[in-house]
């Protein structure tokens, strides 16, 4: 079945990022020159969806809804959702329950940022007739810091560990998933790990056992960084900086890949645009529309 809805893990403390996200959400810190939740929003739109969710702490939703409002200017539709405290990623499904409704959904976490050629098709095609579950996996050199699945030779899915002190192989599970209809009732029969936390490992387990689950593989040729750390917030700054005045193009604007999607149309681009302060990427976005 088709993937037409899509949730935002924005949640967690950001302990990592201390004291930054003392005042501010972690999703909303800027990677170089937009609020990092951009990066994952954008990801999901490429995938063809605009019903969105996204879930977020208490305290910091409301500014999270200030940012995106209800997704007009995207084309898309944004709800809203608080998690009262970090129970685990797959409570996501569950306090997504209703949202969700029984149909399939991707869930992205809100620190993660994907770029590379051909990302749009990587994430849109898999969306498109999705049987079970399907993540993305990288291959990164510190596998201990992740999820970490072990494949057999012809790329079938023979097991999921969160976080190895002793890692079986170096594909790291992306913060990028998809799951069919059963994955509410799936959350709900997880119980909570040795550190308190419901583990997206286990509800990948589930889908494993039964062998409902694919993957696709990005090479070498996309960049994955998690922005969870000072360290990787600086690092895709940096990245994207490089990449952008190198080409004269802006990665993760959600109002550009609305346009280029068809979520909206020439005239409603352009009255987004006009609604905006001026500002660099206010100019860069107009260029398009005469381009
Ligand atoms: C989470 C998941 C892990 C995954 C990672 C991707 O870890 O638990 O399996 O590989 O996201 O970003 P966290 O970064 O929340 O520790």
């Amino acid at each position: 079945m088709k993937i037409k809805k899509g949730i935002v893990l924005a949640g967690g403390s950001g302990s990592r990022l201390y004291p930054l996200t003392v005042a501010s959400n972690k999703q909303l810190l800027p990677i170089y020159d937009k609020p990092v939740i951009y990066y994952p929003l954008t990801t999901l739109m490429l995938a063809g969806i605009r019903e969105i969710l996204v879930i977020s702490t208490p305290k910091d939703l409301s500014a999270i809804e200030m940012l995106l409002g209800t997704g007009e200017q995207f084309g898309i539709n944004i709800l809203y959702q608080a998690q009262e405290k970090p129970n685990g990623l797959p409570e996501a499904f569950i306090l997504g329950e209703k949202f969700i409704d029984g149909n399939p959904v991707a869930m992205i976490l809100g620190d993660n940022f994907f770029h590379g050629h051909g990302l749009s098709e990587a994430v849109f095609n898999p969306a498109q007739n999705l049987l079970g579950a399907h993540i993305f996996t990288y291959n990164v050199e510190d596998p201990e810091r992740y999820g970490i699945v072990v494949l057999d030779e012809k790329e079938n899915v023979l097991d999921i560990e969160e976080k190895p002190v002793n890692p079986k192989s170096s594909l790291a599970v992306t913060g990028l998933y998809y799951f069919d209809g059963s994955v509410s009732e799936r959350a709900k029969k997880l119980k909570p790990s040795s550190r308190g936390e419901l583990e997206i490992v286990d509800l990948i387990k589930s889908y494993i056992v039964q062998s409902k689950i694919s993957i696709t593989q990005l090479s070498r040729g996309y960049v994955w960084f998690d922005a969870g750390t000072p360290k990787s917030l600086l690092d895709a700054s940096q990245y994207v900086e490089v990449i952008q005045s190198r080409q004269g193009t802006f990665i993760a604007s959600p109002e550009e890949v609305a346009w280029r999607m068809g979520f909206v149309s020439d005239e409603e681009f352009k009255m987004v645009l006009l609604k905006m302060p001026k500002s660099k990427y206010q100019e860069y976005l107009l260029k398009l529309i005469k381009s």
